[in-house]
């Protein structure tokens, strides 16, 4: 694993920046899995400007999403779907159609689950995934529990998460009980993990994912078992 610390957002923002547009650059055709959440948000802004500035192409690149909250459609403010077509895809020439967020609002969401591991399977699996963590160590939205799901599945949301994630809601009322996530099984299946995360409040969960020990109630820690991670983190 390579820890990087870095001393602000913006450099956070940067590195990681150029390590997606470094695996662009190599394998054009390469697939990224993304994520949302703040943390990825200064990494989108640096994609964009190497976009806009002709130096990354994204006509070629097919993306999928770690996470939808059930219940949101695409076009909620905060759905992921909308999310990253404001963070990312309507400012950079990505094919929509290469895009993929898990449906929140599909009646058989289990049977959402199974396509979308068959739709990752079917692209050969991620190139390269980037994540961020949840104070509980949450990747995607797979929370603390007893064992490590490996398929695409629906999880209840846990307090902390809900709280955690209120602050971009009207009321914490408002914030979904439940999310559609990818499990662990095409996170840990990806070539390449890119973990971002800043706040000094994350420096205690990023301490338990990678130096203590490997457990689903920590879930981010089987990452220590993948053979290519980088985590960024920034305490400011
Ligand atoms: C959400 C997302 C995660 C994200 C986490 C942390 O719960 N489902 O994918 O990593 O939040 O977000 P932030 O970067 O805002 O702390």
């Amino acid at each position: 694993m390579n820890f990087i610390t870095v001393k602000s957002y913006d450099e956070l923002s940067i590195k990681a920046a150029n390590i997606i547009a470094s695996q662009i650059i190599m394998k054009p055709n390469c697939v990224l899995g993304l994520a949302t959440g703040s943390s990825p948000v200064g990494t989108y802004k640096k994609l964009i400007e190497k976009c806009a500035a002709g130096e990354l192409d994204f006509s070629t690149v097919t993306s999928v999403n770690l996470d939808e909250y059930v219940g949101l459609n695409g076009d909620h403010d905060q759905s992921y779907r909308y999310f990253m077509n404001t963070n990312l895809f309507d400012h950079v020439n990505i094919d929509k159609n290469r895009t993929a967020v898990p449906s929140g609002i599909s009646g058989d969401l289990e049977a959402e689950g199974a396509a979308y591991d068959k739709h990752i399977e079917s692209l050969g699996g991620i190139d390269l995934q980037l994540l961020g963590i949840g104070l509980d160590g949450h990747i995607g939205f797979n929370e603390p529990a007893d064992v490590f799901t490996k398929e695409t599945h629906v999880v209840d949301l846990h307090e902390s998460t809900i709280e955690a994630n209120a602050r971009f809601f009207e009321s914490i009322d408002d914030v979904p009980k439940k999310a559609i996530t990818m499990g662990m099984g095409a996170i840990m299946n990806a070539k390449k993990v890119l973990l971002v995360a800043n706040g000094a409040n994350k420096k205690e969960i990023l301490e338990k994912a990678f130096f203590g020990p490997i457990t689903p109630q920590v879930p981010a820690s089987i990452l220590q078992l993948h053979p290519d991670v980088t985590v960024i983190y920034s305490e400011n």
